[in-house]
């Protein structure tokens, strides 16, 4: 998948869930609940032992999902999520080494930025489209509005206390593109397998 492909994709979902998955096997019912729900695009996070299993598990179950890898903190995690088949990753911060890295491996990624000099580092590194995290703690819509002024060129997907009260202010900005967040598939309802409320979260989340 190509930078352009995923920000299509990214604006057509709106909301991506960012999620962490303890059973592989729970990643193909996954898949498919967020998927009939309407969205376009998931990230899973490398915080588990079986997070690129259930990445390559959802992407067979739900092929047109476009499935990225969170949490990438250096190149190894990078291989190892792109070798399950990860449409893009995400990584939480932005350290110039672990960006060039990543700019080698040639698929698409959103690197964390938190203030106006990590954006314009990784903008000099290329990169337009990025993930601000942690949203809230790091100034929420009022800083990300700020940003538009002097970095016109730059998008974001704020993640990271935002929930369905916060995201339509973040989605009315115009250098947002979608925002991230775990609420519409936290780990209990995973654990308990409950697809059905899974659902009902992505269908509100799409008509947010
Ligand atoms: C992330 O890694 O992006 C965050 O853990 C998601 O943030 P949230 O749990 O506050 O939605």
């Amino acid at each position: 998948m190509n930078h352009t492909a995923l920000i299509a994709a990214l604006r057509a979902t709106r909301v991506l869930p960012v999620i962490e998955i303890e059973e592989a096997a729970n990643a193909a019912p996954l898949a498919h609940a967020l998927a009939e729900g309407g969205l376009k695009a998931v990230e899973l996070t490398l915080r588990t032992a079986s997070a690129c299993e259930a990445l390559a598990a959802a992407k067979k179950a739900e092929p047109e999902l476009v499935v990225g890898m969170g949490t990438v903190l250096d190149e190894a995690g990078a291989r190892r999520a792109i070798d399950a088949g990860a449409d893009f990753l995400v990584t939480p911060g932005a350290p110039p080494a672990l960006l060039q890295s990543l700019i080698g491996l040639g698929v698409p990624f959103l690197p964390g930025v938190a203030t106006a000099s990590e954006a314009m580092a990784a903008r000099a590194a290329g990169v337009t489209l990025m993930k601000f995290f942690p949203a809230e703690p790091a100034g929420g819509t009022a800083y990300l509005k700020a940003l538009s002024g002097p970095l016109p060129d730059l998008t974001f997907c704020p993640t990271g206390g935002v929930g369905p009260d916060a995201a339509p202010a973040y989605l009315a900005l115009k250098n947002v593109v979608c925002v991230g967040g775990s609420w519409l598939a936290p780990r209990e309802l995973i654990g308990a397998r409950d697809w059905d409320a899974i659902r009902a979260n992505a269908r509100r989340a799409v008509a947010l």
